[in-house]
């Protein structure tokens, strides 16, 4: 007995030792061996010395003695091998143990080379697009210093009102699901040692995208089975896809803000879904827990690390008050030991701790950034993001033989091309919507004119100004500016009007109650509208808007989002017609405001509503439909597709079982063409309320004209699972229908039966 009970304590031991040293690495190990409490309180804090970098200074005064003191893990807002070479040393050659520091940025669609705006990239449904404009992202990041991303940004949200569902990839699980996996894979690729990948970061961990009214910053409830099912699926998914680092949200879950929520960091992240990277909290979020109710800087901070979080962005609430909490018995040394070993890990991930200078190769941005292929890039991606919401006869694609009326204050505009979060790029070097024409159509007719003003709201305009002038009011009158377009679009042949919004009138702090196109442009257009010109509208936003009014108009409507550097030429690749538009939509298109949240996955309800009239004692509105005005993967083309031969290839399907759902698809228009082609379920019974429809897969085909494809999806029990009430993945036995098609407003194509 007394031997049994010897080598079970020795296995125990030998079991141990063999975990330590599979997940502890020496070198790591060795310097936390060394490390004082305060060097690895040190690790835990991130600042950025902000307006220093822009200035020209390496870094502010406070934020290099910091560094040279060893408080200082990582900083933000430095860039160029040359400065971030000159922080290195601070950190290297000053501090006592010489730890490097994460050189983290802001790279959410591109770094100098502009992709489009997230909501856009995402409309393009292609993941290998996706995944490269990520990889070339981190080659121009890498090679100007940056070692650590703060993207992608997964928050699934439904709420247009919010400014930053910008950054996102809209409204739906699944396909935010591949768009965060494609991202981390672009940015991290195999091997982060390599010194063209950077630590990728999923944010804003979590349900940020569901704040109450869609306004930024605020409060989110949500039940468990929502947020599992609806919400957490990109998150997860990064986490799964290796993501390196995770940055909490601003918002409060269940009462207890996300920088210090147990449940959240650990319990779910950690424990469930085996996360071993570091988790950053949002720019001072841990501070503002103390606005959120839960204590002085010394409670939340304490709250914060306890709950999970390892470092701490600007606020500085653990430099300044950890120490304190360990010497009166809050938190333990053995939890700062924890959060500074995952920092310390990630700089080995990345091989900083062997050399600290790998990115700060001088040689590098020349060869990296910019360049001809990465703009092209841009081009591409700007073309697939495109969606063509609306198709009147034949006004797009435009002739290069007609005389044109280039109109609109976008429609020379540089600005505002690269859109909200760009702040890595220039918008100096993006190529305006005339120029683009120009270019792409060297001889055609194009008169250009303004037209109006983005906006005449001068307040408006100062606040979507903080970062620069995005809004210009211009000396002439309003009745000056419309009577030139009209002079203009009377002696053309067909009008292109650039209009929407201005770049700042989305992304984060820039929530809007009213989602139409502002007031000075919409006039423009109906004016436009009364010369009986053909119209083609390019429109420019960073959300989903009301347009219910132009969509009645006799005009052509392509939504561009704001496309990046390479805006103009992109767009004149589409208008032209030697790109033909493929995107499709990622969030639904509210018919009003007041029907926000409108998304195509709802819940059922006991009292569903007919699909067109008003029925008393529905679920419906007196004055407006359910539905939206355009619905979740809407997106037309030049030419036209047909579905036929939909069908499952078998109507029983066992758990350890697959199934096929095929459909031949057919170009039937004159033009080359893409097409996503989309499936739906919708699980007919099952324990808790299922959405009426669910995306669950999707192909983008490519189609000459009067050639047929068949697609064919693999469905098997996996894509059926749901989070029961206990948060169980499951898939109940019944039946399920199918929807095959290319938008989410596709009709019911049959059904098969999921049997024990
Ligand atoms: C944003 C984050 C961003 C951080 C650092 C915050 O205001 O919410 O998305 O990564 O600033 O710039």
């Amino acid at each position: 007995m007394k031997k049994f009970n010897l080598s079970v304590a020795f296995l125990l031991f030998l079991g141990g030792y063999c975990l330590q040293a599979q997940e502890r690495i020496p070198q790591v190990e060795a310097l936390l061996e060394k490390m004082t409490l305060e060097e690895k309180i040190g690790q835990l804090n991130l600042l950025t010395p902000g307006g220093g970098i822009a200035t020209g200074s390496v870094v502010s005064e406070d934020v290099e003695a910091k560094i040279k003191a060893g408080n200082v893990g990582g900083v933000f807002g430095v860039s160029s091998p040359e400065r971030v070479r000159q922080a290195q040393e601070l950190a290297v050659k000053n501090s006592r143990l010489g730890i490097p520091l994460l050189i983290g940025s802001d790279v959410i669609h591109g770094y100098k080379t502009t992709f489009p705006i997230p909501l856009g990239l995402s409309s393009s449904w292609d993941m290998d697009l996706i995944r490269e404009t990520a990889k070339v992202a981190a080659k121009e990041a890498t090679a100007d210093g940056i070692n650590w991303n703060f993207s992608p940004m997964v928050d699934i949200s439904r709420d247009p009102r919010w400014g930053r569902v910008a950054e996102g990839a809209g409204e739906d699980a699944y396909l935010g699901s591949q768009v965060a996996r494609a991202m981390v894979q672009g940015y991290q690729q195999e091997d982060l040692s390599e010194p063209n990948t950077m630590i990728a970061t999923v944010k804003h961990m979590a349900l940020y995208g569901a704040p109450e009214g869609g306004r930024d910053y605020n409060r989110v409830d949500m039940s468990r089975t929502k947020m599992f099912n609806e919400y957490l699926p990109p998150y997860k998914a990064a986490v799964d896809a290796g993501v390196g680092s995770v940055m909490t949200s601003f918002n409060d879950i269940d009462g207890v803000p996300a920088t210090g929520n147990k449940w959240l960091l650990t319990d779910l992240l950690r424990e469930r879904w085996g996360f071993n990277g570091f988790v950053v909290s949002d720019y001072t979020s841990v501070n503002e827990m103390i606005a959120h109710g839960m204590g002085d800087l010394q409670d939340v901070s304490a709250m914060a690390l306890k709950a999970g979080l390892d470092m701490d962005m600007v606020g500085e609430g653990f430099l300044t008050t950890l120490k304190k909490s360990v010497e009166e018995g809050k938190v333990s040394e053995e939890e700062i030991t924890t959060a500074a070993r995952r920092i310390l890990e990630a700089k080995h991930k990345l091989g900083l701790l062997d050399d600290p200078y790998k990115y700060s190769d001088t040689s590098r941005p020349e060869t990296d950034i910019l360049t001809k292929e990465n703009r092209d890039l841009a081009r591409l991606a700007a073309t697939q993001s495109f969606v063509l919401l609306k198709k009147k006869d034949n006004i797009l694609p435009v002739s290069k033989k007609a005389k044109i009326a280039l109109i609109g204050p976008l429609a020379n505009n540089q600005s505002n091309m690269l859109g909200t979060w760009a702040p890595t790029g220039d918008f100096t070097l993006s190529v305006p919507v005339l120029e683009g024409f120009r270019n792409v159509a060297p001889s055609a007719k194009i008169t250009y004119a303004k037209g109006a003003n983005i906006t005449n709201d001068t307040a408006l305009a100062k606040k979507v100004n903080v970062f620069g002038s995005k809004v210009e009011i211009s000396n002439e009158s309003s009745e000056q500016l419309l009577q030139g377009a009209l002079k203009v679009a009377k002696a053309s042949d067909v009008v292109v009007a650039v209009i929407g919004e201005a770049s700042e009138m989305s992304g984060e702090a820039a929530s809007r109650s009213n989602i139409q196109i502002p007031e000075s442009q919409k006039r423009l257009l109906r004016e436009l509208v009364k010369t009986g010109k053909p119209i083609a509208v390019v429109l420019m936003s960073g959300r989903p808007l009301d347009i219910s009014e132009e969509m009645e108009m006799p005009v052509s409507i392509l939504q561009v989002w704001h496309p990046g550097v390479e805006a103009g030429n992109a767009i004149a690749d589409v208008v032209f017609g030697y790109v033909n538009p493929s995107g499709k939509l990622t969030m639904s298109w509210p018919r009003n405001v007041g029907q926000v949240p409108v998304y195509y996955g709802e819940r059922t309800t006991g009292r569903p509503a007919p699909t067109q009239e008003f029925e008393k004692f529905k679920s419906n509105y007196l004055d407006v439909k359910n539905s939206p005005l355009l619905p979740f993967g809407h997106g037309l083309s030049y030419t036209n597709f047909q579905y036929s031969e939909i069908k499952a290839s078998k109507e029983n399907l066992r758990s350890v079982d697959s199934l096929k759902i095929s459909t031949t698809v057919t170009n039937t228009g004159k033009l080359e063409g893409q097409e996503v082609v989309q499936l739906y379920i919708h699980d007919k019974v099952r324990s808790i309320t299922p959405p009426k429809k669910q995306l669950i897969d999707f192909k983008k085909i490519s189609l000459a004209p009067g050639e047929s494809k068949t697609v064919e999806f693999q469905v098997t029990v996996e894509d059926l699972k749901f989070y029961n009430s206990q948060l169980e993945h499951v898939a109940e036995p019944g039946e399920f229908e199918f929807f095959v098609g290319g938008t989410s407003d596709c009709e019911m194509q049959g059904s098969f039966t999921l049997t024990e």
